[in-house]
């Protein structure tokens, strides 16, 4: 039963967890569930890793917090491995996507301001984008559902049709400050946007004094078998915010940028309380140690091979119930044919979680660290709920 004494934003799953174990969450009453939503993407390491319990208990005893006023040891490690591991020089953490991509939003606008160009302060986004659900985020993400009664759209945001150059180019113009884009629509619907697209976001860029912004709060951190998805393009951005994986389900984003791109971004004019925390950096820190280790983007990389052709094989079985696999690395989804709200419900019935996403699809998530035979365990779970629906439908029709 839905609790009365809070906010009613969220239409929940009658479920109640209480424990969790890599790739499993267990109810109150004791009933296993395959994990493959992993919080929207966010433990990526999957449930009370042991490498990340004990970097969090071990901070937990030392110092939990102690402002930006002073020196974070931990963020000086996190920022370092980041950039050193990126496009990036430089990295401001938050708690959360929405705060890491506000932070974009602000260091794209300010470097604009600072080349003595205040009038650039607008940005480019995509149809189907989703940034977060702060008041500039929704504006960004541009989604008539989410700004609805929420008063006047935050000004300076521009969308044009998902992977439309032509919509692109007749929109910026000498007020545009940035085009901001996630690699892979993740709750657009696990949309990946090809690389030609990509290189030909850069051009444009560069041609016309404009910073590049990808949005990976989603498909970073080795959700795509490379550490970041801009990887696989080729195409480096100038700022990039992250959260979600970063973290492991410890609250945790990051807003990155080269040197250049942050160069607005003096003392004084950004700032938060919490973010960059100790124990919020000593588990970042954590999450590194395990995703930079030899192995693991190839682990990432072949689990996904296994997972993939084993959907590509259910959706040939099951042409009435799954239109098409798309996405990369463990960031895949199921374009149904049924409500994808449907999919979700029966493949809850199987005990698996997944999670439904914009144009029907099924988002399959699960934690980084998932064997092969978690996956196919999965599969087996996915094609009993496809069976079930598709004797449903024969049954409706007949
Ligand atoms: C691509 C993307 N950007 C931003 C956000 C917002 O992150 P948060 O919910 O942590 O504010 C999300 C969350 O789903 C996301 O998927």
């Amino acid at each position: 039963m839905a609790e009365a004494t809070l906010f009613d934003t969220f239409a929940r799953a009658p479920l109640r967890f209480e424990r969790g174990e890599g790739v499993w969450l267990v109810t109150e009453g004791g009933e296993r569930y395959l994990d493959f939503g992993a919080g929207v993407a966010v433990n990526s390491l999957g449930h009370a890793h042991p490498h990340l319990v004990e970097a969090l208990k071990a901070q937990a005893e030392k110092v939990w917090h102690t402002s930006n006023l002073y020196e974070v040891p931990g963020q000086e490690t996190l920022s370092r491995r980041l950039t050193e591991n990126s496009f990036a020089d430089k990295a401001f953490f938050t708690n959360s996507g929405a705060e890491a991509l506000e932070c974009a939003i602000k260091t794209a606008r300010r470097y604009q301001y600072v080349k003595g160009h205040p009038e650039r302060f607008h940005i480019v986004t995509f149809e189907g984008a989703f940034h977060g659900r702060t008041l500039a985020t929704i504006a960004a993400g541009g989604q008539a559902k989410y700004l609805e009664g929420f008063g006047p759209k935050v000004e300076g945001f521009d969308q044009v049709p998902f992977g439309d150059l032509d919509a692109l180019n007749a929109v910026v113009g000498e007020k545009t400050a940035a085009i901001l884009i996630e690699p892979i629509q993740g709750e657009g619907g696990i949309r990946p946007v090809p690389k030609e697209f990509l290189q030909a976001l850069r051009k444009i860029c560069d041609d016309n004094g404009i910073l590049l912004v990808f949005d990976e709060v989603q498909c970073g951190v080795a959700r795509t078998g490379k550490l970041f998805a801009y990887e696989w393009s080729g195409v480096a951005p100038d700022i990039m915010a992250l959260a979600k994986g970063i973290g492991g389900g410890f609250p945790l984003g990051a807003c990155l940028a080269t040197a250049e791109a942050a160069s607005g971004m003096t003392a004084g004019t950004h700032g938060t309380t919490y973010g960059g925390n100790p124990l919020a950096m000593a588990v970042g820190n954590a999450v590194m140690d395990v995703v930079l280790a030899e192995g693991f983007l190839a682990h990432v990389r072949d689990v996904s091979l296994v997972f993939r052709q084993g959907l590509a094989g259910l959706k040939d079985r099951f042409p009435e119930i799954i239109e098409e696999i798309r996405g990369e690395g463990l960031l895949l989804g199921m374009k149904a044919k049924v409500p994808a709200g449907d999919l979700v419900g029966a493949m809850r019935g199987e005990r698996l979680l997944g999670v439904p996403a914009g144009d029907n699809v099924v988002r399959l998530l699960p934690p980084l660290t998932v064997t092969a035979e978690e996956a196919r365990e999965g599969l087996a779970r996915i094609e009993k709920a496809a069976e079930k629906l598709s004797a449903s439908l024969m049954k409706k029709s007949a």
